[in-house]
């Protein structure tokens, strides 16, 4: 058995809960309480919070080790409390005009589809692409059939393209079906056209290493593959593409904003040319050291070794299930995953048998202490870099012994 790049050890997981939902929420690492509850400590002695080391030294570290995650610069992050309100930024932010419009693949989660319908009123339009032959969404969303190999999303994204086209908002990996879209093809074809391609990146983020290329922006939650409690994420901006945003407009966003050598009412100041242009106000530390402390943890095991390692269970699952009524499913998935076209979940699709049914294998699988997730006729199986090949033998079994 190879040693997985995060030790188990490191988790509070035990063998009544087998965690595969990192897809849902990521589990904490222990080492990632301890920093918040040493962070709170200090709090309690507030004359213990220091300017630099703390106000200032926890958001920067936070920004410089998302940099690192990202292959990015720390300039061109900005700290943001979820994926939603990264997204929510760009969207209010841009300068659209009347006519304007936002193209998305069909069935994005609403995190990357709201923040563009809030655009009616200024009249930008939101345009759902599907990604195969009997791709459905919304009301239909149960009779859609699955993503296979065969398909080319990105060829459809791209031909949809229209002149009216100001931005194209992709999850990078799909939060119901698992596929993962190819950012660079996407980007480039959207350079090529003057588009801006915008990436709902949590369900690959800490789990899939990402190439920032072509890319204008980048936005992520905190509490899935980035193994961190709810409410703190970042987002990623192309320097050229931030300054053309609106700034967030808050006391931290201008030059100087701390420096009380200068009055603070002294509004003759610049923007910030960085990422902090783009922040929602003052930092919120608790959340912030704790997503530090896992980023730490998982720039130090590296994004890539991570990646190997769950195709590598996914691959072990898969195979697991030859000969099974899962066959046909994980053939299907095994064909995606040799085409690069999966992140860190495996998607089983109900193939006709009904939301019911996949409901009553999530209860069976509660019941052997295996916590997976369903969402819009996928039964989500998400490993990471803390998984073990043991913990793939379980839910095989656990598979084996349930009809598909
Ligand atoms: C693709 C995708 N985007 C975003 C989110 C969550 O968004 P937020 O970070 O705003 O809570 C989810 C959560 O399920 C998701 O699957």
């Amino acid at each position: 058995m190879t040693a997985p790049p995060l030790n188990p050890a490191l988790f509070h997981l035990d063998k009544e809960h087998l965690w595969v939902m990192h897809c849902s929420e990521g589990p904490v690492p222990r080492a990632t309480l301890r920093v918040v509850r040493s962070f709170m400590l200090k709090e309690l002695r507030p004359w213990e919070v220091c300017w630099e080391e703390d106000f200032q030294g926890i958001p920067a570290a936070l920004r410089a080790e998302a940099a690192a995650l990202l292959g990015g610069r720390a300039e061109d992050i900005s700290l943001s409390p979820s994926t939603s309100t990264g997204l929510v930024t760009v969207a209010q932010g841009f300068s659209w005009v009347p006519g304007d419009e936002v193209l998305a693949p069909l069935g994005e989660f609403p995190s990357n589809a709201w923040p563009w319908l809030a655009l009616k009123a200024r009249g930008v339009t939101f345009r759902e692409v599907p990604l195969w032959t009997g791709h459905r969404a919304g009301a239909e969303a149960w009779s859609s059939l699955p993503p296979t190999a065969e398909a080319d999303p990105e060829a459809r994204l791209i031909a949809a393209l229209g002149p009216r086209t100001r931005v194209l908002a992709v999850s990078w990996v799909r939060f119901q079906d698992g596929l993962k879209l190819d950012l660079q093809r996407l980007g480039k074809a959207c350079r090529e056209r003057g588009v801006h391609l915008v990436v709902d990146g949590i369900q690959a983020a800490g789990t899939v290493p990402v190439e920032l290329t072509d890319l204008s922006a980048f936005a992520t939650g905190g509490h899935k593959g980035l193994l961190a409690p709810q409410g703190m994420g970042f987002l990623w901006t192309e320097a050229g593409f931030r300054q053309s945003l609106s700034p967030s407009g808050t006391w931290l966003s201008v030059e100087q904003a701390t420096d009380f050598s200068r009055p603070s009412t002294d509004f003759a100041r610049a923007w910030l040319p960085d990422g902090r242009v783009l922040e929602p106000g003052g930092p919120n530390l608790l959340q912030a050291s704790a997503l530090l402390e896992s980023l730490r943890l998982l720039n130090g095991a590296g994004v890539a070794a991570i990646a190997t390692h769950a195709a590598g269970l996914q691959a072990r699952l898969l195979d697991a299930l030859e000969g099974t009524t899962w066959a046909a499913e994980g053939r299907r998935l095994r064909r995606l995953l040799m085409a690069g076209r999966l992140g860190s979940f495996l998607a089983f699709h109900h193939g006709g048998a009904g939301a019911d049914h996949l409901q009553t294998l999530l209860q069976t699988g509660y019941q052997r202490g295996i916590f997976t997730s369903v969402r819009e006729g996928y039964l989500r199986v998400a490993f990471h870099g803390f998984h073990t090949e043991a913990d793939v033998d379980r839910i095989a079994t656990w598979l084996h012994g349930s009809a598909s």
